[in-house]
């Protein structure tokens, strides 16, 4: 239990709605997770941060290895004796459309994306008491047709991964809920082509991107007992991107022409 890094010190701007919780996030290397580690601990949680990539803070965890979640699972048994919150924000994208994907990258996808997620929950779950919370991070393509078929696909999956483990959780007072982020600024999304950001700014009502800090407020209201009765729920986090259904270009067409 040495290598669990807890970040249980509470910063003046945290409102404590999390003292003394513990919770595990995953892919807290950077990005959305990093961002989710670092406010929860502002609320005073006892935040153990995993990623499968070496980073400062974070304890070394596959998602997709049942090995690394029962070690962590007895570790945190032994340290904690319960936990209290879990967030399966670990994600990978892969950006071959219907006529490219392979059915390894299928495979890859879904065991980053969906298969993770359920073994975090899988290990956790009886380590948790009531009023605990399960929050997965899934995204605007579990919404929507996005061309990324393979990252698509296992994001929907995930919603009925999310839906199930609500119903068959809520029992025993343990709370699960997704939230769907639009276009927000990371290395994930670094990596896209600048026509992919420049298409999501277009098809935003708000006609921007979104932050790490713009995701994180919810991801703690639903960790909290502020969210006590809020399961099963899946929220859009994506400035109106998926709110349209296409219309949007509608309405700007028209609106050029009058
Ligand atoms: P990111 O690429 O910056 O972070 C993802 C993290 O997950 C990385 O630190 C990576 O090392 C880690 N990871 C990958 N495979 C893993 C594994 N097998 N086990 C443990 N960790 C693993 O991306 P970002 O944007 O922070 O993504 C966080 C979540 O948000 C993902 O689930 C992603 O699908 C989702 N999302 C992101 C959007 C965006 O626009 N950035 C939009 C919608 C959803």
């Amino acid at each position: 239990m040495t290598d669990l890094h807890l970040w249980g010190h509470l910063p003046a701007e945290g409102r404590g709605r999390l003292l003394g919780r513990v919770v595990v996030v995953t892919g807290a290397a950077g990005g959305q997770g990093a961002a989710e580690a670092a406010a929860l601990t502002r609320e005073g949680a006892r935040v153990i941060a995993t990623d499968v990539t070496q980073a400062p803070g974070c304890r070394r965890l596959d998602v997709t290895s049942e090995k690394d979640w029962a070690e962590l699972a007895a570790g945190l048994r032994e340290a904690y004796g319960q936990v209290h919150g879990l967030v399966n924000n670990a994600g990978v994208t892969w950006r071959a459309r219907i006529d490219g994907v392979r059915p390894e990258d299928m495979a890859r996808v879904h065991a980053v994306n969906v298969t993770g997620p359920l073994l975090g929950i899988q290990h956790l779950a009886p380590l948790m008491p009531p009023g605990s919370s399960i929050v997965n991070v899934g995204s605007s393509a579990a919404l929507t047709g996005h061309y990324p078929v393979a990252y698509t696909a296992s994001k929907w999956a995930l919603r009925g991964l999310s839906r199930t483990a609500a119903m068959e959780l809520g029992p025993a007072g343990i709370r699960v809920n997704i939230v769907h982020p639009g276009f927000i600024e990371t290395d994930m999304t670094a990596s896209a082509a600048p026509a992919f950001r420049e298409a999501n700014v277009r098809e935003t009502p708000l006609g921007r991107t979104g932050t790490v800090d713009e995701i994180t407020p919810l991801v703690v209201f639903l960790l909290s007992d502020e969210a006590s009765f809020i399961t099963g729920a899946e929220i859009p986090v994506d400035g109106g991107l998926t709110v349209h259904g296409g219309a949007k270009s509608i309405s700007d067409a028209l609106r050029a022409d009058a």
